[in-house]
Order: C-alpha cells, then sequence, then structure tokens
C-alpha cells in the first residue's frame, strides 16, 4: 500500500498503524511524490505496484485556501482525481480522505453519509470537489470524512492551547462551533482497518462524541491541570477568513462503520504520547493551524 503525504500529521500515523496491522506499506512525504505531478505519480505506481493508495497530501491550510482556492483545488481536486486515475489503471483502491467542511452546517443534527454537501469555504469546496472527482475516476474508492484532526506529527489546537494556557490566565475560545476532535492514531487505525475489506464508498469516521471549541478547551485545561479560564467567544468575533460550519458533527448510518474512541480518551493518550516524544510542559509546542481562540 502506498501512503502519499506521508510527513502529514495524519499521513504519519497512517503508516505506524498500517505496519502494526501488518501491511507492507510505502510512505512517501512530499518531497519524494509530489501529487501535482502527474509523470511522477504515474513512475512510481507502475513501480511500486500497490494493491492500494491512500491520499493523505492536501491543502489544509482552511483559511490560505480563500485567497488561493485555485492552487487549494489543484493539490484537493486536480491532483486527487490523478492519484484515483493512477490507482484505478494500476487495479489499486484509492482511498480519499475527506472533511466535515463540505457540509455547510445548518443540519443541527449529526451528518451522514448520504446528506447533501454543501460547503461554505474555500478549502471545503475544494475537498468537496475531490471527492467527486476520485469516486468518478476509481470504482473501487473509500471516501473518508473526519474533522478536527489532532496528532503529535503537526501543529494543532491542542498545542495552541496548552502554549496559550502557559503563558496566560485566562483565554476566550469560540463556543459557536460544535464539531468532534479526532486523535489521528485512532482515525489512521480506522482507516488501515478499512482499506482491507471492500466496503467501497463514503463513510463517516470521527472520534465519538462532540463538543464545542470552548469546552475542548476546557478539557485541554483540566486533563493538564493548568490554570487557565476559557471564557466564550462567538466566530464572529474571532473573524477568520474562511467561514466554518456552525455544527459538523459527523455520524454514520452505515451498518459496517467502523466507530473510533470518544475524543476525550484521544485527548488523554495524545497529552501521554506528546509528554513521551518530548513536547513536555517544559516546552509548549507549536503555534497550532486552525485555532479557534480569539485574538486578544
Ligand atoms: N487537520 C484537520 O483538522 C482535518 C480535518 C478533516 C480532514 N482533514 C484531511 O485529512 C488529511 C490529512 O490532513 P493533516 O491534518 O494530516 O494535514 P497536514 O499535516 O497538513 O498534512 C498534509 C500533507 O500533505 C502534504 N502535501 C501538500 N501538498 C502536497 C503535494 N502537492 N504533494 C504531496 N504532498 C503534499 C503536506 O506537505 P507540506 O507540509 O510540505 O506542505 C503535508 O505533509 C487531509 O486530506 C485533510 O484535508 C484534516
Amino acid at each position: 500500500m502506498l501512503v502519499a503525504g506521508a510527513g502529514g500529521m495524519l499521513g504519519q500515523d497512517l503508516v505506524a498503524a498500517s505496519a502494526r496491522r501488518g501491511h507492507e506499506v510505502l510512505g512517501l512525504a512530499r518531497a519524494e511524490l509530489d501529487i501535482t505531478d502527474a509523470r511522477a505519480v504515474e513512475d512510481l505506481i507502475t513501480d511500486a505496484r500497490p494493491d492500494a493508495i491512500v491520499n493523505c497530501a492536501a491543502w489544509t491550510d482552511v483559511d490560505g485556501a480563500e485567497a488561493n482556492e485555485r492552487e487549494a483545488m489543484r493539490v484537493n481536486d486536480t491532483a486527487a482525481a490523478l492519484l484515483a486515475t493512477a490507482a484505478a489503471a494500476h487495479d489499486a483502491s484509492v482511498l480519499f480522505v475527506s472533511s466535515d467542511y463540505v457540509f455547510d452546517g445548518e443540519k443541527g443534527a449529526p451528518y451522514v453519509e448520504s446528506d447533501l454537501t454543501g460547503a461554505i469555504s474555500a478549502y471545503g469546496r475544494t475537498k468537496q470537489a475531490g471527492e467527486t472527482s476520485v469516486a468518478i475516476a476509481n470504482p473501487r474508492h473509500f471516501i473518508v470524512r473526519s474533522s478536527w484532526l489532532f496528532g503529535v506529527g503537526g501543529g494543532n489546537f491542542v498545542e495552541t492551547m496548552l502554549r496559550v494556557g502557559g503563558e496566560q490566565s485566562e483565554v476566550i475560545v469560540v463556543s459557536d462551533q460544535v464539531g468532534t476532535p479526532t486523535y489521528t492514531p485512532h482515525l489512521a487505525a480506522g482507516l488501515a482497518e478499512l482499506i482491507e475489506g471492500e466496503d467501497y464508498g463514503i463513510h463517516h469516521m470521527p472520534a465519538s462524541g462532540s463538543c464545542s471549541w470552548f469546552e475542548y478547551a476546557q478539557e485541554i485545561f483540566d486533563q493538564e491541570a493548568l490554570e487557565c479560564r476559557v471564557m466564550a467567544g462567538t466566530t464572529e468575533m474571532l473573524a477568520r477568513p474562511a467561514p466554518r460550519p456552525r455544527y459538523s458533527v459527523l455520524g454514520s448510518e452505515r451498518p459496517d462503520r467502523i466507530e473510533l474512541p470518544h475524543w476525550r480518551r484521544g485527548l488523554a493518550e495524545y497529552l501521554g504520547e506528546r509528554a513521551g516524544v518530548g513536547r513536555g510542559t517544559a516546552d509548549r509546542g507549536t503555534p497550532g493551524r486552525g485555532a479557534e481562540e480569539v485574538p486578544r
């Protein structure tokens, strides 16, 4: 199996999870395989002959995509289609990792796989386009939507909160966006299992449970025993370039769904893992991407 985008937060954990399940894995970071390079993709697949290709490579800068939608589309749609087409030509399945941001957030109940998409941001539109292109290009496709990822291989909201909590006595965090934080090793284990079967199509694979960013921040400080008061803010106060869905909890209507552990357990495991890899209390980590903290 080939993992594109193996240098990213999810990609790193997927390579490890797949190897643990006994897959022969070829993980390629961007420097080893740029998925927008058609010739490189074709040469690599011809050479490696994987039975499955997992695409963890993506433009993931949600705010940056607003001003660079064409560039984001090139990676999240055009290149995703290229990989899926090459996989089909070599009789391999393809797994495309997608996002809760393909939904508009107005349903008010968990979204299931058959719900209509309606992205409200440029990033969401690129992921939505990628889903369609991948499905058309390769009948043996898995489209897996997950949400609010955090893992030790990348900047994330937990790191931002730990840094802020170490520096400030209070922080304002948005309380009007609800979703599900998902620990990347949990998602990676689910993906590694899914790819072994033939349950093609769309799959929702978030952690269990849901919360607002505000509740998430409170839980981070509680679990890490940090004294930082969390105050509720609004999306309007945050004034980020990209609109976010207000409620993007993912449910599943699939009888064969793979359920992941609760996000609180993921957080506990993450805090243990980061301590183990040297991101302890002395080093409050790197600034996170997509932090929903209100600047003060
Ligand atoms: N993060 C979230 O909250 C979230 C939520 C739902 C779904 N997802 C999806 O989950 C997947 C994994 O995301 P992640 O959080 O692991 O993001 P990430 O850490 O940003 O990883 C994405 C990786 O893709 C690489 N990449 C970008 N353009 C590439 C190209 N042209 N060719 C090859 N590699 C390229 C990046 O390399 P560089 O760093 O060198 O640019 C990076 O290593 C993505 O499909 C994302 O859309 C993420």
